[in-house]
């Protein structure tokens, strides 16, 4: 089977119009998303549109504050305390990567953490890890709602994470591991990737590297879930072998139109939670 993304995110978008216009009927408020985006990198430009246009869609009040790549660290951090005073603003994504000149920990931390839609602020990421209530970055929580909707009780299953990036890895060990999971992390150093991965009910591969999992690295009925946004030629591709890992996987995410569009969906998700929390 192969799993829809576009259609899971656009089921979740409904839910959250629903929500916000029923907010929106009763308190005359809506929820306010900020996007500081630095720099004209390619790719976070046209994520950065993309996520304008789908919380202006579920009626989120959105807002991009561009900057150039020269931009010194300490105006961007006033910015933010600003939007951190700012009622109107619910949420504030700082979009990565950054120029060098600005530390991104100091950026993370100048977020008021209830406003960290990314869940990358220390306070969130804390939380998290101790199973808390958290704000969970929009990646691996979309990974999370697509392996559910796959798998609804995951207590028991192994799960075998490929990456152990602050963004995606860990934070999927610490989802999978709150529903029960008994959860590998395989990185770069690990001996044998293949016979690790063979262990995964459930298979994260968010590395980024092209095709790295093949069909004789997961096992039969496994549920494979592919992270990975990287090109070649002019094609986009996964992590994961998508052509011969599907026939022997009982559900995969496609690239594009698997995870994707669950992390936009998970972000507007995540602003009428930190909107709803103050
Ligand atoms: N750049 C790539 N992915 C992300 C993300 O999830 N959040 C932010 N802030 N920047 C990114």
């Amino acid at each position: 089977m192969i799993i829809d993304g576009k259609k899971e995110a656009q089921l979740l978008r409904d839910k959250i119009k629903k929500e916000i216009d029923l907010i929106k009927l009763k308190f005359n408020k809506v929820p306010g998303l900020t996007v500081i985006l630095i720099g004209d990198f390619a790719p976070s430009q046209i994520y950065v549109k993309n996520k304008e246009k789908n919380a202006k869609e579920v009626g989120i009040n959105s807002e991009v504050v561009r900057y150039p790549k020269e931009i010194s660290e300490q105006e961007v951090i006033k910015k933010i305390r600003e939007l951190n005073d700012n009622d109107a603003v619910s949420g504030i994504l700082v979009q990565l990567p950054l120029p060098p000149q600005i530390n991104k920990e100091k950026i993370i931390n100048a977020i008021d953490p209830l406003k960290d839609v990314d869940g990358f602020h220390p306070i969130n990421v804390g939380n998290l890890s101790s199973g808390h209530n958290a704000t969970v970055p929009c990646t691996p929580l979309g990974c999370l709602l697509l392996i559910k909707k796959n798998e609804p009780n995951l207590s028991g299953k192994h799960a075998v994470i490929i990456g152990r990036s602050n963004l995606n890895g860990k934070p999927m060990a610490q989802l999978l591991l709150k529903e029960n999971c008994t959860v590998t992390i395989v990185h770069s150093k690990t001996k044998d990737l293949k016979t690790e991965c063979l262990k995964g009910d459930i298979v994260v591969a968010a590395v980024g590297v092209a095709n790295l999992v093949k069909s004789d690295w997961v096992k039969e009925n496994s549920i494979v879930i592919d992270v990975g946004i990287n090109k070649v030629g002019d094609k986009i591709v996964g992590d994961v072998e998508f052509d011969t890992v599907k026939e022997k996987a009982k559900a995969i995410t496609p690239v594009p139109g698997g995870v994707g569009p669950m992390t936009i969906a998970c972000l507007l998700k995540n602003t009428l939670e930190c909107f709803k929390d103050r």
